[in-house]
């Protein structure tokens, strides 16, 4: 059944849409075992297939879903694989895609209390459970970002305001000293683009070195700092990270906050990724620190398997995001004891991105978020101890979390020569490209504490131990083929 025109849809057409609709991600998910990660794409037949011209007369809804089967989803990255070993993209809960459609349907404006109430006190509510996890204070509060980055950027506003407060309404003109922050190394870098956009310059951004497992030096910090005010520089924040990009690694959180302290810094936690950790009991104590933090970066679009986009910005002091961002807006309404969501972050018209969490959490609740947590931790040490054992692979880094940076350095090779020049750091992005090439997995590579490495995640809810002895096979195959003649 379809309507006559779009604009006058019966309640039966919106049903049949939906349940067609469901029909297509239900089937799906069932594929995803068996697809190839990687489709069999190039961009000019790709960009080939999409360009038409703007669409004059209409087309009915089922043909409109058979294209999206037949052209669209072939076309596609299957990020939700369990093969997918990637970057920190998982396979999103089935809930929370649903939740998608439902929040689309309210289409409520989180930005004002008032078109939004139940959306709005449902936010409100997620948030505060995400400070709870993280161990804040119920007087902490934060929103709900795009994602990390933003939420990363978010942050550093905050701690600008917050330290130097005239740059909330001066700008960064006239101040006597310069404002400078601090991160390692190997922080994200989205790190680098708030010190741009925030008017800072990224040259403000100071990278300490990390030590020999891709962590913080604490030490070279305390240098830093004291020789950048002597030199007349205004110091005001510091980056700790819970889940380093590259190999997942958890910086000496306490040891920084420390620093941060002594210093008058304002401490934020990029904890993008590796929040979700903060659920299991077991991982916890390797947090210890990220309490003490001025503001954490939390990505449920990450390990809570949310689709895109979901992100947040938690502050200890609830307010604080309020006092960076707050500007008049006489065009709308105000209503006493109501939470304003664009009060308190950079966007306006704003979506119900919490009610997805809001639902997976209730369905999934954090014991069992934390215990998957675990097992996937366990899968990571166990594939980077199975890859090791027999000596022609070494581990990178430290597994903290679900992240593995591993190198091949060959059983008579790089290793026994002391190789880790140029030649060691190709046969790295050889072997990625050789697996990648295979189509079934993705797994991609990095440079880490000083080394090429290849880094290896599980993201994905449906990954099992067959798909790690899988890749297991696939990199020592790719790897054969350096002393193949
Ligand atoms: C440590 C860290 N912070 C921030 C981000 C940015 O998150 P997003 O991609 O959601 O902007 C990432 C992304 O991988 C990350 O690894």
């Amino acid at each position: 059944m379809t309507t006559a025109t779009p604009f006058d849809p019966s309640a039966d057409d919106v049903r049949a849409l939906g349940e067609a609709t469901a029909a297509i991600v239900a089937r799906h998910f069932a594929a995803l075992r068996d697809l190839p990660v990687v489709p069999a794409v190039t961009p000019a037949e790709t960009f080939r297939r999409f360009a038409e011209p703007v669409p004059e007369d209409p087309t009915a809804w089922p043909a409109l879903l058979e294209l999206f089967e037949r052209e669209v989803v072939p076309r596609s990255f299957h990020l939700p694989s369990p093969r997918y070993f990637g970057l920190m993209n998982p396979t999103p809960l089935p809930i929370a895609v649903f939740a998608e459609a439902l929040a689309a349907a309210l289409n409520q404006n989180v930005g004002a209390w008032h078109h939004s109430p139940a959306a709005t006190a449902i936010e409100a509510a997620t948030v505060r459970w995400l400070c709870e996890i993280v161990g804040y204070p119920a007087t902490a509060f934060g929103s709900l970002t795009n994602g990390g980055s933003l939420a990363n950027t978010t942050g550093l506003k905050i701690a600008l305001a917050a330290k130097v407060p005239a740059s909330t309404t001066e700008g960064l003109f006239g101040l006597p000293h310069r404002p400078v922050c601090y991160a390692s190394a190997e922080a994200h870098f989205s790190i680098e683009k708030s010190a741009n956009i925030l008017g800072l310059g990224t040259r403000a951004l100071r990278k300490v070195p990390v030590d020999r497992d891709a962590r913080m030096d604490v030490a070279a910090l305390r240098r830093m700092v004291a020789a950048d005010r002597a030199a007349g520089l205004a110091p005001f924040c510091v980056v700790g990270i819970a889940g380093v990009t590259s190999n997942g690694v958890i910086e000496p959180l306490d040891a920084i906050a420390d620093a941060a302290a002594e210093f008058g810094l304002w401490y934020h936690v990029d904890a993008a990724y590796g929040a979700g950790g903060l659920m299991s009991e077991r991982l916890r104590p390797r947090y210890k620190g990220i309490e003490r933090a001025d503001s954490v970066t939390v990505d449920p679009h990450k390990w809570w398997y949310m689709p895109y986009p979901c992100g947040a910005i938690l502050t200890r002091d609830g307010d604080a995001g309020r006092r960076a961002f707050l500007a008049q807006a006489v065009y709308i309404p105000e209503t006493a004891d109501a939470i304003e969501f664009r009060d308190h972050g950079l966007a306006g018209s704003r979506p119900f991105s919490a009610l997805k969490l809001w639902l997976a959490m209730k369905l999934v609740g954090r014991r069992a978020y934390g215990l998957h947590a675990e097992t996937q931790v366990d899968l990571t040490q166990r594939f980077a101890a199975e890859l090791t054992k027999t000596g022609d692979w070494e581990m990178v880094t430290p597994v903290d979390t679900a992240i593995a940076a591993v190198r091949f350095v060959g059983a008579t090779g790089a290793r026994a020569h002391g190789r880790t020049g140029p030649d060691t750091d190709a046969v790295q992005d050889r072997i990625v490209a050789r697996v990648l090439a295979g189509r079934t997995h993705w797994i991609s590579p990095t440079t880490t504490a000083g080394k090429r490495a290849i880094r290896v995640m599980v993201i994905s809810y449906l990954t099992r131990w067959e798909h790690l002895a899988e890749l297991i096979a696939a990199l020592r195959a790719a790897a054969a083929e350096e002393h193949a003649p």
